[in-house]
């Protein structure tokens, strides 16, 4: 199957101009097995896929990876040919970016909390650049994993006070066998740092077993699960047992929950997330 690479928005609309109904998937490349399962749930949704790469500074804090972030052009391309993609759109900074992004998406309070909390700016800059790619784009629908739990409500968010008429779609979170969550940082991991990895999601459904086994101390459970990140040797940033629905502080008779964790493991931060239907 043809697969189109179009690197600027004057060539995407021309190669999209046939094709008013399709869906997309944005990404910021370095693909593994989880973006390919978001093309998986894509593809029976239209006729066209579309992809996009692009590392989007605006998203990145003065400290953080952007100019490390792993650049995997050629790869995430045969990826992309082998999951049956028809359009990638992979521009650079001076096509998203020609002049400073001035005009940007302010999100609600909620992108001050959690990840907001420690990665300030980072949901601003998320909200900014997905609104822009569905301006481009034009789809009816997108897939966003939810691994990026709170992005996934954000941008869910955007979509219904904006009136944009797209369909956010949530993705379940694909993991190794061990349960490490498929995340594009994890290559920065050693493999000493690998084999520790996967007890953030182990810890995690102790706290889910916790909270179903009737435990209603939710401070106490993300107390106790970051001591125990901090024991194995981790730099825990949170640990926050959430209503699903917002993310806000759930009351003991709450039913649809989320722990959410971030913790660095070395050098490199990882998050995940576990839902609990009570
Ligand atoms: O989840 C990501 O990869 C990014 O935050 C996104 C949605 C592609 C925006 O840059």
């Amino acid at each position: 199957m043809n697969m189109d690479i179009v690197t600027s928005v004057t060539a995407l609309r021309e190669r999209l101009q046939g094709e008013p109904n399709n869906v997309f998937v944005p990404t910021m490349g370095n693909l593994h097995e989880g973006h390919i399962d978001l093309i998986r749930i894509a593809k029976p949704k239209a006729a066209c896929t579309v992809v996009s790469i692009f590392v989007n500074r605006l998203q990145f804090g003065p400290r953080e990876d952007f100019e490390r972030y792993p650049r995997t052009f050629e790869n995430d391309c045969d990826k992309l040919r082998g999951a049956g993609v028809n359009v990638v759109f992979a521009p650079d900074e001076k096509e998203i970016y020609p002049e400073p992004q001035t005009y940007v998406v302010e999100p609600s309070d909620l992108q001050h909390i959690l990840d907001g909390a420690f990665r300030p700016g980072h949901f601003r800059g998320v909200a900014t650049v997905v609104l822009k790619l569905f301006n481009m784009v034009m789809p009816h629908a997108a897939i966003f994993g939810k691994k990026d739990y709170q992005q996934y409500l954000v941008l869910r968010d955007m979509v219904r006070q904006l009136a944009l008429p797209v369909e956010i779609i949530p993705a379940d979170t694909v993991r190794a066998a061990d349960g490490l969550a498929l995340s594009s940082r994890n290559g920065y991991l050693s493999p000493a740092e690998r084999a520790e990895a996967p007890r953030l999601y182990a810890l995690l459904r102790d706290a889910r077993e916790r909270i179903a086994r009737g435990e209603r101390n939710f401070q106490r459970i993300e107390l106790e699960t970051m001591a125990q990140l901090s024991q194995h040797g981790w730099n825990p940033q949170y640990v926050a047992v959430r209503r699903r629905a917002d993310l806000q502080t759930p009351a003991a008779e709450e039913r649809g929950l989320v722990v959410l964790a971030a913790a660095y493991l070395g050098k490199t931060r990882l998050i995940d997330n576990i839902e609990v239907t009570l």
